[in-house]
């Protein structure tokens, strides 16, 4: 049953994203799980196809002599070169449809716009005895799949806090949050992973006030809660790409695990909800390690992943394309229109794997019960590049002063603290009816590790406020 599905296209007949119908994504929910079940799915799809290739990106080196072999894939990357020329005039788009300008090589440094007062990117793990904010006790919104210890896992992961060189991440105060955020509305728009940190921070501001569940939408891709207490709604949105994606259908019509990416249009479901918006929290790129086909202009450009399947395409690195997709995002995001001159961005930097021998279905598995040393995370894996990619798009359009130059841009940078944790993943530990036989070492358990994110939006939404005059 695939009634929704669109049709995969001839190639050079550009598709229209018609706006809340049945999208691309609730096929695969009505085709695969049962409809409530979206982290499950994000389990069953996301992990299931993004380890294929993510057990190549090995963020763990397992011993100085076993040497990481790094993906060809990046050592290709070339982006000035590789940069498509868009030479298509997209004047008469539907409107829902968000159209591009031409991709522009990067600027040099720049100076920020919002001034980081602690530098939390570098640090260490060290031993924190005071444990948790919240308990699977405390929290009664704690889904089950990120419920490891209801699973038995151990609870050492638990006693860890991170300590960035040179300055205090203090420790998260719920009521704090909740004032800093008086009267806001703040959007974690992302896939599986922005839903485990909207999981987390629902947790942690349980303790202070119990959230009110106010919307969802069918699939439970859109979700919104409300704090009355202090006025404050807290969404979630679904979006895989960012750019608008329609999966690629199979022999007999059903979706496969493929996707078309169109690298100059961004997704409707989300940009449409931008306005109104205070905060939004922006994060991906696990879905970009399928075989992902290309679009641009309406013509299929290249691929994803794809090396030895499809002679005739260029495979432009998973790279390039979070690359164009998150230049496109925020540069949507400061030009517009409708949207809060205040609105604040920030970008969560990408967050790894730590699949160990093997990957999600073939027996890989994380079970260490203490972070990983400096000396044992690679800078050389592909989420250290998918951080720095993630950082110099947002220096970038930091930068560019014309369009929504007012608008600010930040950065909530845990690639390394999230490398260093692959003590902090569900593992085996969650409901054996959707385990499959494999193991989730991509999301991060509740409590967890994950909870710094929030920490760290903390930090800097405290240092955003009282909100500076407009200029
Ligand atoms: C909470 O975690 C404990 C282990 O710390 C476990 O025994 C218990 O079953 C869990 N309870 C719930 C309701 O998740
Ligand atoms: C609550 O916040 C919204 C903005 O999110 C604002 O429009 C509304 O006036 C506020 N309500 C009260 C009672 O302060
Ligand atoms: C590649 O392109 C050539 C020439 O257009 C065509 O003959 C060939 O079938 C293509 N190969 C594949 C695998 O699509
Ligand atoms: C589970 O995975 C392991 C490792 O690949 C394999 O040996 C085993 O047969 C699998 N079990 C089932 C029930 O599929
Ligand atoms: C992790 O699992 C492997 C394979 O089952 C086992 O050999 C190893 O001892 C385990 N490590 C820990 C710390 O439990």
């Amino acid at each position: 049953m695939a009634p929704l599905l669109p049709p995969s296209p001839p190639s050079g007949s550009p598709r229209l994203l018609k706006s809340g119908s049945g999208s691309e994504w609730s096929v695969v929910v009505q085709s695969n799980v049962k409809s409530s079940l979206l982290l499950l799915l994000a389990i069953s799809t996301v992990a299931a196809f993004s380890i294929l290739y993510s057990s190549r990106s090995l963020t763990v080196a397992r011993t100085a002599g076993e040497a990481l072999t790094q993906s060809p894939l990046l050592a290709a990357l070339d982006l000035s070169s590789r940069m498509p020329e868009d030479d298509d005039d997209q004047s008469d788009e539907p409107a829902e449809v968000v159209s591009l300008p031409a991709a522009a090589p990067s600027t040099g440094e720049a100076a920020m716009q919002l001034e980081e007062k602690c530098d939390i990117s570098r640090g260490k793990w060290v031993r924190e005895p005071n444990g948790p904010v919240y308990t699977n006790l405390t929290c009664p919104m704690l889904p089950d799949f990120k419920n490891c210890q209801k699973f038995g896992k151990d609870d050492a992961h638990l006693y860890w806090r991170w300590q960035p060189d040179g300055c205090e991440l203090p420790r998260f105060v719920p009521e704090r949050f909740l004032d800093v955020v008086r009267g806001k509305r703040l959007a974690f728009i992302g896939d599986s992973l922005a839903r485990n940190q909207i999981d987390s921070l629902l947790c942690l501001l349980s303790q202070a006030e119990a959230p009110v569940d106010v919307y969802s939408d069918a699939f439970d891709k859109y979700r919104t809660w409300h704090f009355p207490a202090h006025n404050f709604t807290l969404m979630v949105m679904w979006t895989e790409f960012y750019a608008h994606a329609v999966p690629v259908a199979g022999a007999e019509g059903k979706p496969i695990s493929s996707f078309d990416i169109h690298l100059d249009r961004l997704g409707a479901d989300w940009t449409s909800r931008l306005p109104g918006l205070d905060y939004a929290v922006i994060s991906g790129g696990n879905w970009f390690f399928r075989v992902n086909y290309l679009w641009e202009g309406g013509r299929r450009i290249g691929c994803l992943n794809c090396a030895g399947n499809d002679a005739n395409l260029t495979d432009f690195g998973v790279a390039y394309a979070v690359r164009r997709v998150v230049r496109a995002a925020v540069e949507a995001i400061a030009q517009c229109r409708g949207c809060k001159t205040s609105l604040v961005t920030f970008l969560r930097t990408y967050s790894p794997d730590h699949f160990e021998h093997g990957s999600w279905f073939d027996g890989g598995y994380c079970n260490r019960t203490a972070p990983l040393q400096e000396r044992e995370v690679s800078m050389e894996s592909i989420a250290w590049e998918l951080r720095r990619v993630q950082r110099e798009e947002v220096r970038r359009v930091r930068a560019a002063k014309s369009g929504g130059g007012a608008r600010r841009f930040g950065v909530l940078d845990v690639t390394k603290a999230m490398m260093m944790r692959a003590d902090g993943h569900p593992d085996n530990h969650f409901d054996s009816r959707w385990r499959r036989n494999g193991s989730d070492c991509l999301h991060w358990c509740l409590p967890g590790p994950v909870d710094m994110w929030n920490g760290v939006l903390l930090q800097r939404l405290a240092e955003l406020t009282p909100p500076p005059a407009a200029p």
